[in-house]
């Protein structure tokens, strides 16, 4: 009877080491495999893919005309794989868009993709119902034609899907684009500006390809910020390399992923110069070695290349201030080789780029007529409400001055806080004076682990009390979730609605 007892006694415990040494193993192996690296491993042999530019017609009312169709694609990104996609005139991504400050523009939008979906102008300043968010549907068949006037400083804007739900899955499938404005001011500081030349679009994402080619949208086990690719793009260009033909180079780079935090680099450390942020120029260009982008954010940087160079534009390991497996689990680890830049042994120069570059008007912390607070909980909420498209969040007046305070509590995962409609600019980072790369015009800003930003908005004059614009977590499948809000902008002394009619507004 002992000897039976003391039997079972030892198999539970060798049950038990057994399950413990197989947790730990299995644990140990996601930790390990949750790590993606490409340095190293890329060939280089893709020219860098340049979307076109799309020539605009001058139409009665001399609108400059844009003509956008979503369509269905199929590309070969990886060799002898077919990938199915969405594009917006080509079969991935889009061509580029561009106008000067001053244009009155006119895209008309035809959605010939078997879904309803929308295109939102990211960083555009224009009136809400031209915004393109979640309420200006584009069903199937339809013709979308917003018209706006470029009222904006010289900036690199985006435009891409925002249908409430499915924006990770819409932008994942590579209906995106850049909409490139210019004014006076930036075409006489003589920057690179040769588009394809020597002034280069970088869209950067990240994807997972199923064996057989296809897309996976699947995240990763214990990552809570959704897809994270394994692979990066270019302009769609899978392991790229671009022939410099000048000794400065102008890249305008967007994060397009729908997830990742990427944090570039070259490979032998050079410096570089940051020259734009998401809204336009900055006062002066900010000697730099690395860059954090979080997704929807653009940073316009200018790199110097030598005779012979050949250099390689990474991304090593974002900081996202998580806790350790976090770090790992949500891309922290993660190290990629981006592009190639390589040139001949004769380069043309370009001129030395300015010491300053514009003025800016900031907004004054003395015309600030309200504070307000938005906490980022979870992956679905802010200030503990899920997005409701009948519900307007915050209402404010045009032309006013408001400070608002981002925050991300968690040590979990991170965020970003993207508003449409605005451009401001960050005065506070954790309580500290923002870093110089911080110093100009942003429309979207990281909020790494307990994070804790503070930005300061000058609203414009777009008047509507029914269409409202968003604000919102760029980590695109926590605003499918739900982290997203709204406001309306309103004239002084309105006592506007609060509750929105629950039918899309359909065009
Ligand atoms: Cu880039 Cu509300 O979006
Ligand atoms: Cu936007
Ligand atoms: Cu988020």
């Amino acid at each position: 009877m002992v000897t039976k007892i003391k039997k079972f006694i030892l198999y539970f415990i060798i049950a038990i080491v057994f399950i413990i040494v197989c947790w730990a193993g299995f644990m140990t192996w996601v930790f390990v495999s949750s790590k993606s690296s490409t340095v190293g491993e890329l060939s280089f042999d893709n020219p860098l893919m340049i979307p076109e530019l799309l020539e605009p017609t001058i139409d009665s009312e001399g609108r400059k005309v844009f003509n956008l169709t979503f369509n269905h694609g199929e590309v070969e990104f990886l060799e002898g794989k077919i990938t199915e996609t969405w594009g917006i005139n080509v079969p991935y991504l889009a061509p580029t868009l561009r106008a000067e400050r001053g244009d009155e523009v006119i895209v008309n939008i035809k959605n010939d993709v078997d879904e309803p979906t929308t295109l939102h102008w990211h960083g555009m300043i224009l009136p809400a119902e031209m915004d393109g968010g979640p309420h200006q549907l584009v069903a199937p068949g339809q013709i979308w034609s917003p018209t706006w006037t470029i009222s904006q400083p010289a900036s690199t804007t985006w435009f891409h899907p925002h249908i409430h739900g499915a924006t990770a899955d819409h932008v994942y499938r590579g209906a995106a684009g850049l909409f490139i404005i210019d004014d006076k001011e930036s075409n006489d500081l003589n920057l690179p500006n040769e588009y394809g030349i020597n002034d280069i679009p970088l869209i950067v994402q990240d994807k997972n390809f199923n064996n057989d080619g296809s897309l996976s949208n699947e995240s990763k086990l214990f990552s809570n910020v959704g897809i994270l690719g394994d692979e990066i793009l270019v302009n769609g260009t899978y392991s790229p390399y671009f022939e410099a033909t000048t000794n400065l180079v102008r890249l305008r780079v967007l994060n397009a992923s729908t997830a990742r935090v990427y944090n570039f680099e070259f490979d032998d450390k050079r410096t570089y110069k940051l020259i734009a942020t998401d809204g336009g120029l900055l006062e002066s260009p900010v000697e730099i070695e690395s860059l954090l982008l979080s997704p929807g954010e653009r940073a316009e940087i200018v790199v110097a290349i030598k005779p012979n160079d050949s250099v390689v534009l990474q991304s090593n390991s974002p900081d996202l201030h998580s806790s350790l497996l976090r770090q790992r689990y949500n891309g922290g680890d993660d190290t990629f080789d981006i592009l190639k830049i390589q040139s001949g042994n004769e380069l043309i120069n370009l001129p030395k780029i300015p010491s300053e570059l514009v003025k800016i008007d900031w907004p004054k912390t003395s015309d600030v007529v309200e504070t307000r607070s938005f906490e980022l909980n979870g992956k679905s909420r802010i200030n503990g409400k899920k997005m409701d498209m009948t519900r307007v969040d915050e209402v404010v007046v045009a032309g006013t001055t408001e400070i608002w305070e981002l925050s991300n509590p968690s040590e979990e995962t991170y965020h970003n806080f993207h508003a449409h409609g605005i451009h401001f600019a960050v005065i506070d980072v954790n309580g500290e004076e923002p870093p110089d790369y911080l110093k100009g015009w942003k429309d979207t800003v990281y909020l790494p682990a307990t994070g804790k930003v503070t930005v300061i908005a000058r609203f414009e004059s777009y008047v509507n009390h029914e269409v409202p614009y968003m604000y919102h977590c760029h980590i695109l499948r926590h605003e499918d979730r739900g982290m997203m809000g709204q406001f309306i902008v309103v004239e002084p002394g309105a006592n506007p609605e609060t509750t929105l009619p629950s039918h899309d507004h359909h065009h």
